[in-house]
Order: structure tokens, then C-alpha cells, then sequence
């Protein structure tokens, strides 16, 4: 399978800073939560927490939605809880692309239980064409248009994760 760039490692790392600042921009003082959904967002949240001034809490949820194919499998399985407590606190879910909506749709259902200030939702990529479930998404680093990406935290089966840019995979 070939890869074809679709954002380089610059654009990204700018990208990120300016929604960085955006998020300092936005929220009142106090400690924002950053909530990781592993794998694929744990470069984004390396790079987003230090794009951001304020104090911070990192934690990780495991989720998973996918097989280890191209689709989605429909169901959502958590394999990883929080370790901090969210209660009075505002939540930033920090997800790497959003697809179906399917996983942030049921994400955030779930965390809202858990009786935070608030909860919003910043990704890195979006594929709005390809959404089953309404989601709310406040922070978007890039729209991009229904094509399989991988690197940069984003796999096909579990590769490719650590490339620098993003890159879309295509069928030889
Ligand atoms: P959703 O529930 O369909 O929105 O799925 C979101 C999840 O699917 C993401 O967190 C990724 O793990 C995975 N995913 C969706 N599109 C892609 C892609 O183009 N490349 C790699 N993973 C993807
Ligand atoms: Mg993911």
C-alpha cells in the first residue's frame, strides 16, 4: 500500500499551537482536563498540552471502536478507565480523528455522567462527510475529506502510528 502526504509535520505543529491558544483563549482560569483516547491521540496530546499556558491534568481513557481493519465495527468498548475524578472540573476530550462520531458520541455521554463543569471535545482531524452520530466538536485542527489516514498516532492495523506527517493510505 502506498502513502500519499496529506500534512506535514509543520502544518500540523502549527496548526496545534494556534488551537492552543484558542483553548487559553477560551476558558476561564482554573485547571483544564485533558482527557487522551489512546492510541492514536497521544502525540496530539504531547504536543496540544504544551500549546497550552494554563494548568493542566493529563489522563487516558482506552477506547475502542475499530477492529483491525478499515471499519467500524459499530461497538464501543472501554479498556482503559480514568484514573482522576471529573467531578467539577472542565473537560477537554482530546481524540485524533473523528469518523463515524460513533466513539465521542458515546464518550461524551459517559463522561458528562461523571458531573464535570464541562466538556468539550477538541480533535485534530475531522471527516465530517462520514458522521452517523451528531457530535459537537469545539476545537478542529483540520477537516479533511473521506480518505483513510495514517501517522502522526493514527494506524492501519496498530502501523504507521509514529510517522511524522500525515499521510493518506492508499490501495496499490
Ligand atoms: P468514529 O467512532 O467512527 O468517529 O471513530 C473514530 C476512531 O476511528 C478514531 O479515533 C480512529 O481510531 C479511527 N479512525 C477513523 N478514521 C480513521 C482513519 O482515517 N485512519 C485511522 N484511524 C481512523
Ligand atoms: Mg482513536
Amino acid at each position: 500500500m502506498g502513502l500519499r502526504p496529506l500534512l506535514s509535520e509543520e502544518q500540523i505543529q502549527q496548526r496545534i499551537r494556534e488551537m492552543g491558544a484558542q483553548i487559553d483563549a477560551d476558558y476561564p482560569s482554573g485547571t483544564l482536563y485533558l482527557i487522551c483516547i489512546l492510541k492514536g491521540a497521544c502525540y496530539f496530546l504531547a504536543d496540544l498540552s504544551r500549546a497550552i499556558e494554563r494548568d493542566t491534568f493529563i489522563d487516558f481513557m482506552g477506547i475502542s471502536s475499530y477492529g483491525r481493519g478499515r471499519t467500524t465495527s459499530g461497538e464501543v468498548k472501554i479498556t482503559k478507565d480514568l484514573d482522576i475524578s471529573l467531578q467539577g472540573a472542565d473537560v477537554l476530550i482530546v481524540e485524533d480523528i473523528i469518523d463515524s462520531g460513533v466513539t465521542l458520541h458515546y464518550l461524551t455521554g459517559l463522561l458528562n455522567q461523571r458531573k464535570p463543569k464541562s466538556v468539550r471535545i477538541a480533535t485534530l482531524l475531522d471527516k465530517p462527510e462520514r458522521r452517523l452520530r451528531p457530535v459537537d466538536v469545539a476545537y478542529v485542527g483540520f477537516s479533511i475529506p473521506d480518505e483513510f489516514v495514517v501517522g502522526y498516532g493514527l494506524d492501519f492495523a496498530e502501523k504507521y502510528r509514529n510517522l511524522r506527517d500525515i499521510c493518506v493510505l492508499e490501495p496499490d
